[in-house]
């Protein structure tokens, strides 16, 4: 297992400063406003305590606690963790309770100290299936019995869609590595191009099966933003409410489609600690 949770090409491409922005535009606002209402379906409406691991830039930690939770945030890169207290600050009111710098694989919080984790970032990441696992079992040992575990993946897919959703088969740097994500998952960029970083990009079934593994029980296994994130006007779609709300439709009709579920670049799983 590596000591440091970032491996320094992970570090570097986090250190452009761009994750703060990416719910905000693109294919993002999708996602965003997908795993909003994939979390909202199971998370209880009264008060919970949430723990966000790998919470980033803390758009989704932020968001909760402006909806009246309580909302710790862990998060391996000190930069994201800047950026997530100066979000918080901006609500203070309705502020995180915590965000500190840490590991998925070893959390500082107690044993069954909270009702609902997130773990959208770390498992693709985290790139040998046995890390993955320290992950997730660390996320069930802070939960509650009954707590529910968010944690996304990246479909095996996504590469090769992305590249025709946006014409990078251009450049054979590229087709290089779409080829071994489709062999094995493991994405690496060689490259100096924004063609993301290392990472394991998931079968679907794979996730739901670590998630098993780990001891949980698999409420749902979800395709987060479904066919309409290729199209190549999104932005312009996003802006018109009616068309904005076909998109939505578009991945709510075959989210749990087994034959479609690696259309979406984001996969979620809903687990709950027995
Ligand atoms: C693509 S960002 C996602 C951020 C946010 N959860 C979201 O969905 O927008 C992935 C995040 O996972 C964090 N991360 C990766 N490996 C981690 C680990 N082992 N422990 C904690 N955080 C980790 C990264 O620092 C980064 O902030």
């Amino acid at each position: 297992m590596t000591r440091e949770p970032l491996s320094p090409e992970i570090m570097t491409y986090y250190a452009r400063a761009a994750e703060a922005a990416r719910l905000f535009e693109g294919a993002g606002r999708l996602e965003f406003a997908r795993t909003q209402e994939i979390v909202l379906r199971h998370l209880p409406r009264r008060r919970t305590v949430v723990l966000d691991v790998g919470g980033g830039p803390g758009t989704y930690a932020c968001w909760l606690a402006r909806l009246g939770h309580e909302v710790h945030l862990v998060d391996a890169s000190a930069l994201h963790v800047d950026q997530a207290r100066a979000a918080s600050a901006l609500e203070p009111t309705r502020p995180l309770a915590s965000a500190r710098v840490g590991d998925a694989r070893r959390l500082d919080h107690a044993d069954a100290s909270v009702q609902a984790v997130l773990l959208l970032g770390p498992l693709y990441h985290l790139t040998e299936p046995r890390e993955r696992l320290a992950a997730l079992a660390e996320a069930r040992r802070v939960l509650e019995p009954g707590g529910l575990l968010f944690a996304a993946a990246i479909s095996r897919f996504a590469s090769l869609l992305d590249g025709v959703r946006a014409g990078m088969f251009r450049d054979p740097a590229y087709v290089a590595i779409v080829e071994r994500d489709l062999a094995d998952g493991q994405h690496r960029n060689p490259t100096a191009e924004d063609y993301f970083t290392t990472s394991y990009f998931h079968l679907p079934h794979e996730l739901a099966a670590e998630m098993e593994r780990a001891g949980f029980a698999v409420l749902e296994l979800v395709g987060v933003e479904g066919p309409g994130w290729v199209v190549p006007d999104l932005d312009s779609r996003w802006s018109d409410a009616r068309e904005r709300e076909r998109l939505l439709w578009a991945a709510r009709m075959v989210e749990r489609e087994p034959t479609l579920l690696g259309l979406s670049p984001h996969l979620i799983a809903v687990g709950r600690r027995p």
